[in-house]
């Protein structure tokens, strides 16, 4: 960090300050999986509910992400490690300002994960929307993968580049036994066990 940088962390009101107000504890769920493996449905149903209950939420997409503050980042190794830096970075000011941060992004290596963890600290817990690469290609919902097979998107993740399953996530969905709504009803329950005060 550079000399003239003086950051005022240790004196700027507390995240805790801010959990007791909101009457919540923050954290980033943070939601890993292929393309079509559920993630943005599910983190779409997992803000919703938290919302009716009662605790502020915000939600980070991938895709959302890549309209603004991601513009400019493609999908090369690099960019993927960038495009995390920033959403990281970015839920560790709203979970230390209270905010329930739900995030949606492939995030596709081991690399990338730990990275994220160690930007976010204590407050990360990782959640593996997981479904074989072949049900998420047979679902195609955007039409991504049939393009990707036609070579028409390079750097595809499962197709032209990799995705690591995760090794040790707090939490799994599986979405190819599962629905959606019974997916959703248990990492619901997981979610509020975390968050209450
Ligand atoms: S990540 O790998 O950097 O974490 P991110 O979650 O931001 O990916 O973006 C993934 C989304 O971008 C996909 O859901 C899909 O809609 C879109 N997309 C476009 N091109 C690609 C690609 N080459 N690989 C994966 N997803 C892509």
């Amino acid at each position: 960090m550079s000399d003239n940088i003086h950051p005022i962390f240790d004196t700027i009101l507390s995240t805790e300050k801010k959990e007791n107000l909101l009457k919540q504890k923050s954290i980033v769920v943070w939601m890993v999986g292929l393309s079509g493996s559920g993630k943005s449905t599910i983190a779409e149903g997992l803000e919703k509910t938290l919302h009716q209950r009662g605790f502020l939420t915000a939600l980070l997409d991938g895709d959302n992400l890549r309209t603004g503050v991601n513009n400019n980042l493609s999908f090369s190794q690099p960019d993927r490690i960038e495009n995390i830096r920033r959403a990281a970075e970015v839920s560790k000011l709203f979970v230390s300002n209270g905010v329930i941060t739900i995030c949606s992004l492939i995030s596709p290596t081991t690399e990338i994960r730990q990275m994220a963890k160690d930007i976010i600290g204590e407050k990360y817990c990782e959640v593996f929307i997981k479904c074989p690469l072949e049900v998420c290609e047979q679902r195609d919902v955007k039409g991504l993968y049939a393009k990707a097979r036609k070579g028409e998107i390079p750097d595809f993740t499962g197709i032209s580049s990799p995705f690591e399953e995760p090794n040790n996530p707090d939490i799994v969905i599986d979405t190819e036994k599962e629905s959606i709504e019974k997916s959703l009803e248990t990492l619901v329950t997981k979610i509020i066990e975390k968050i209450k005060i």
